[in-house]
């Protein structure tokens, strides 16, 4: 499968750069308490998470299932997690987290949206929130693999292609190796 490497950086960030509250969004597409209203409560951390449903949207979406004692260390080593609470059934619709060295680098993984509940605004909402907790965090570089056929949501979010032509790369050991697409953020988050 050829996946695409998306980067969401200001080009300022290699000097320095402070991030300035006024970055963060407090006008989500989709506030908590509407979410509230609309029977999903939004979660930031692995407690009450159903493995085995995750495991399920995963499968649903045409991603591996994984060895739950495996997804678990996953999470415990992902600094920041976002995942939507159906409260009817207690199980996760939408799930996306992301790994790094928490102050300049992150890389967004993991982002699915059951289904059955895709095309609600569900995966705006995690990515909404997980760019703003890492961009609180000061981390000014964010990244990750996107599909060909996910790039347009990912570009209103804030993240561009191949930012400045830098191409990304990644090791692989099939014959024929991934095709890398840089993407990097358009919108202004940060303040030098
Ligand atoms: C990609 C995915 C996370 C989107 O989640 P979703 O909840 O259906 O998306 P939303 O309802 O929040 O859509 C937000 C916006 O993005 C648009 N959008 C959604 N999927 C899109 C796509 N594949 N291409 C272009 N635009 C898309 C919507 O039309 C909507 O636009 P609007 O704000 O103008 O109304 C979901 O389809 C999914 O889980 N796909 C399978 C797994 C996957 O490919 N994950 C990404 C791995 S990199």
């Amino acid at each position: 499968m050829m996946q695409y490497h998306a980067f969401l950086s200001h080009p300022s960030s290699s000097v320095c750069p402070r991030l300035s509250t006024s970055t963060i969004k407090s006008n989500y597409s989709i506030s908590d308490k509407d979410l509230e209203s609309r029977g999903f409560y939004l979660r930031r951390t692995p407690n009450g998470l159903n493995l085995a449903e995750l495991n399920n949207i995963f499968a649903k979406v045409g991603f591996p299932r994984r060895d739950p004692a495996k997804v678990l260390i996953a999470l415990e080593n992902s600094h920041s997690i976002v995942w939507v609470e159906d409260t009817g059934t207690s199980k996760p619709v939408a799930f996306a987290r992301a790994i790094g060295d928490g102050v300049f680098n992150a890389v967004v993984w993991d982002v699915v949206v059951n289904p059955s509940f895709q095309g609600i605004g569900l995966g705006k909402v995690i990515i909404e929130r997980l760019v703003d907790d890492l961009l609180s965090l000061g981390i000014s570089n964010i990244t990750l693999y996107a599909e060909p056929k996910v790039i347009g949501f990912y570009r209103p979010l804030g993240f561009t292609a191949d930012p400045d032509g830098i191409k990304g790369m990644a090791y692989s050991t099939k014959e024929k190796p991934n095709v890398i697409l840089l993407i990097t953020l358009k919108k202004k988050r940060m303040v030098v």
